[in-house]
């Protein structure tokens, strides 16, 4: 079982993606480029909506383990010494497919061989980032929801080369953090892995029975809570708090 993981990109999902490892046990060191964004990261992770104040606060964890989970945090603006030694490798950073495959190609040599490298990407192609290292069977899309701390999916996004055994251990280590594992394929063609289309289609439905003039966003969501039983309509979704 990987113990120690590497977060690459400090932004609203690498935070709170990092706070949930560290929660679980994880040893995490998260990377980003400067100190200012890792200081803020760390501050959401301790005082967010969903950071660790908040669940002790909620009774979610004890003050120990919220003490324990941030002490198994570090920050470093060095990749270098973010991936020595690590078991897996979680890239966090922009939705841009260049910026993505180049850090994989830099990543591929700083890592031991049995270290997988995932990506949180919401829709860009695994096969493209699996093409940008000597790993294809160790590269993986391992797709995170937020608030990370109360959303169960974890969506794993396989390519065709990605080996059975990295789906089985990312599925472990999503499983240890508590979460639900759906996998799915990678369909280089289209942005947008599984659950982000399904999300994607009803959200462009609802904007146009909108724009039609059909009924109002407070309407819509309702007619999804009240005859679908979904927790909360399409336009409430896109108002989630950080
Ligand atoms: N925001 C969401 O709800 C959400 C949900 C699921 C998946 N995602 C995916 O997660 C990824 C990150 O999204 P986000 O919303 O956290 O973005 P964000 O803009 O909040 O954060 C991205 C971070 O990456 C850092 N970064 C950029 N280039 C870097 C590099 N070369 N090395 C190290 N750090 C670098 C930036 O400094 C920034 O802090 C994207 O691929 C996105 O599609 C986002």
């Amino acid at each position: 079982m990987g113990q120690v993981i590497a977060v690459i990109g400090a932004g609203t999902m690498g935070a709170q993606i990092t706070q949930v490892l560290a929660t679980f046990g994880f040893e995490v060191r998260l990377h980003d480029l400067d100190d200012a964004r890792l200081a803020a990261a760390v501050g959401r992770i301790q005082r967010g909506r969903f950071g660790l104040d908040r669940g002790v606060e909620r009774a979610k964890l004890t003050a120990d383990q919220a003490r324990d989970a941030m002490g198994r945090i570090s920050t470093t603006t060095s990749l270098e010494a973010a991936c020595a030694g690590v078991d897996g490798v979680l890239e966090v950073v922009f939705e841009d497919l260049s910026l993505k495959m180049a850090l994989f190609r830099r990543l591929d040599p700083l890592v031991g061989a049995g270290t997988i490298l995932a990506s949180n990407t919401a829709g860009l192609s695994i096969a493209a980032l699996a093409g940008a290292t000597e790993r294809p069977g160790r590269v993986i899309g391992w797709h995170w929801f937020q608030p990370c701390a109360v959303m169960r999916l974890n969506e794993l996004v396989v390519a065709p080369a990605t080996s059975d055994a990295t789906v089985a251990t990312v599925s472990s280590w999503a499983e240890r953090c508590g979460k639900s594992v759906r996998v799915v394929g990678d369909n280089p063609r289209t942005w947008g892995h599984v659950a982000n289309r399904l999300n994607e289609a009803v959200r462009a439905e609802a904007r146009r029975v909108v724009d039609e003039g059909l009924a109002d966003a407070d309407t819509v969501d309702a007619i999804m809570r009240e005859g679908f039983a979904w927790p909360m309509g399409p336009f409430e979704g896109q108002r989630l708090p950080e």
